[in-house]
């Protein structure tokens, strides 16, 4: 396996933090700690944070995501924001399938393939979110569920629209808990993901895709997991808050 075939990403998953005040202020700190970085540095933030974070990012090399998109073009979904709004203000990313919203907001399989499908219409790149509970790796169900989550997710997309898709394996059990997978047990999911992309689409288009690990990476602990095999690059949440804590993990991927 060629890891040079693929550009490490790094992601902030900001979850429901930062009002846009914060945003512009986390994102001017972090604009001259990355800015000589040779991975894709990306920062998701909360919808009502997108254009500060559009604007404070203009001219740099931080990209900017959205932490999820609905399935429907448009329509009577009260609360909701489409993949094409995200498209038309200009943003670029969009997670889709985080453990947060299928744990708390009912998101399922099905949806995360809908809103995966929805994201790639208009022209968004994808980060697509898998991993196991911790009770499914107690049971030594790890490689089932997560063969079954990517392989639904992946159900309608393309050969051709896989550049525009990220993977990233995130356990359940290791998201903000202090816990992380051990370096070797993150990259053997990740290989597993490879595979099945394999499968589903052949070896080339397997080599090129970009599989991140996530679930308390940080700046200590980066090194390590980066320097994996089939591990492009990270999710992060609570070190991505930090500018010095995600510019570390950057630099850790830029080696
Ligand atoms: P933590 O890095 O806080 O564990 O969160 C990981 C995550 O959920 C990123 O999407």
């Amino acid at each position: 396996m060629n890891k040079t075939l693929r550009k490490p990403a790094i992601a902030g998953n900001w979850k429901m933090n930062n009002t846009p005040q914060q945003t512009t202020a986390l994102i001017e700190e972090l604009k001259p700690l990355v800015k000589d970085a040779t991975c894709d540095v990306i920062v998701c933030v909360p919808y009502i944070d997108l254009h500060a974070a559009l604007a404070a990012t203009k001219g740099s090399n931080v990209m900017v995501g959205a932490e999820n998109c609905h399935w429907a073009e448009s329509g009577a979904f009260t609360g909701e924001i489409s993949a094409a709004m995200l498209k038309d203000i200009g943003v670029p990313y969009v997670i889709v399938g985080h453990s947060e919203r299928r744990q708390y907001f009912g998101e399922t399989d099905l949806t995360v393939r809908d809103r995966t499908r929805a994201a790639l219409n208009a022209g968004l790149k994808v980060i697509l979110c898998v991993g196991e509970l911790k009770e499914q790796r107690l049971e030594n169900i790890t490689a089932e569920v997560v063969r079954m989550q990517t392989k639904l997710a992946l159900k309608d997309v393309l050969e051709s629209e896989l550049d525009n898709i990220i993977i990233a394996y995130e356990p359940v059990w290791a998201i903000g808990t202090g816990l992380t997978a051990t370096p070797e047990q993150a990259n053997e999911v990740c290989a597993i993901i490879r595979d099945l992309v394999a499968e589903l689409y052949g070896k080339t288009a397997a080599d090129k895709m970009v599989v991140q690990y996530g679930g308390s990476m940080n700046e200590k602990n980066a090194d390590e997991l980066l320097g994996q095999p089939d591990i492009d690059g990270g999710l992060i949440g609570g070190a991505s808050l930090v500018a010095a804590k995600f510019a570390a993990i950057v630099a850790a991927a830029s080696k």
